[in-house]
């Protein structure tokens, strides 16, 4: 994804951590130029991960991060686009309370962190830039995709899952969320 702004002023590392805060740098905290491009940026993003989900509206955009206690990871390709830098994709996390149902039909009450919304751009899809992405999440999270529940997660974000982390086995629920098996029994062992 290509902004008429260079993308390495904003972001400095390949991946940036951005929150309510909407900084991904001491320098972008001082210049609100700056924020007003990351802005632009969150919302490009938001729109186009909606798109591509067919979602009616957009589930992520800079107001909103601005207003959640979301974490979002956005990752840049810095060489790109004549050293202007491309921004390749993002993932959002946060914690949620949940109602959820174990395998034998039990209400249990959890606040995992869970994945929120997940983009990466059209043409570099299927590239590994996602789980570049995601395995960068889990260590600064300090925790494994088992453990984790999915918002209303989409086909291609299912086959993601089931390759790289073997989680094919959902426990139904009557939310939005996925959940895994191991997700009741890691539980069950850590309490
Ligand atoms: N069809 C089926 N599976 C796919 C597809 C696809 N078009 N694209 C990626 N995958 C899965 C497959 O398991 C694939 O492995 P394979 O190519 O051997 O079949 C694997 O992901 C590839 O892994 P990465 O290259 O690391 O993943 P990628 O960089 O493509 O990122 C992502 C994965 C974020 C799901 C990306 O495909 C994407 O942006 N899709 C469109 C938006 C979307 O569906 N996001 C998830 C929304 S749900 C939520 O966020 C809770």
């Amino acid at each position: 994804m290509e902004f008429h702004f260079d993308i390495n002023q904003l972001f400095s590392e390949r991946i940036s951590i951005l929150d309510h805060n909407l900084v991904a740098s001491r320098q972008s905290k001082e210049r609100p130029d700056l924020q007003d491009k990351i802005a632009t940026v969150v919302d490009e993003l938001g729109r186009a991960s909606a798109k591509a989900q067919h979602l009616p509206a957009p589930i992520t955009s800079a107001s909103k991060l601005q207003s959640q206690k979301h974490q979002l990871y956005l990752m840049k390709d810095g060489e790109s686009s004549r050293g202007h830098g491309v921004v390749v994709g993002f993932l959002k996390v946060g914690y949620k309370k949940l109602f959820l149902l174990d395998r034998n039909g039990v209400h249990i009450e959890a606040e995992p962190l869970c994945v929120l919304d997940f983009y990466v751009s059209e043409l570099l899809q299927r590239h590994g830039y996602g789980l570049e992405l995601f395995n960068f999440m889990l260590q600064h999270q300090n925790v494994e995709p088992v453990l984790m529940a999915y918002d209303r997660p989409s086909n291609k974000l299912l086959a993601f899952l089931a390759k790289h982390y073997s989680l094919m086995q959902s426990v139904p629920q009557v939310n939005n969320f996925v959940a895994f098996e191991g997700f009741f029994h890691k539980r069950a062992v850590a309490h």
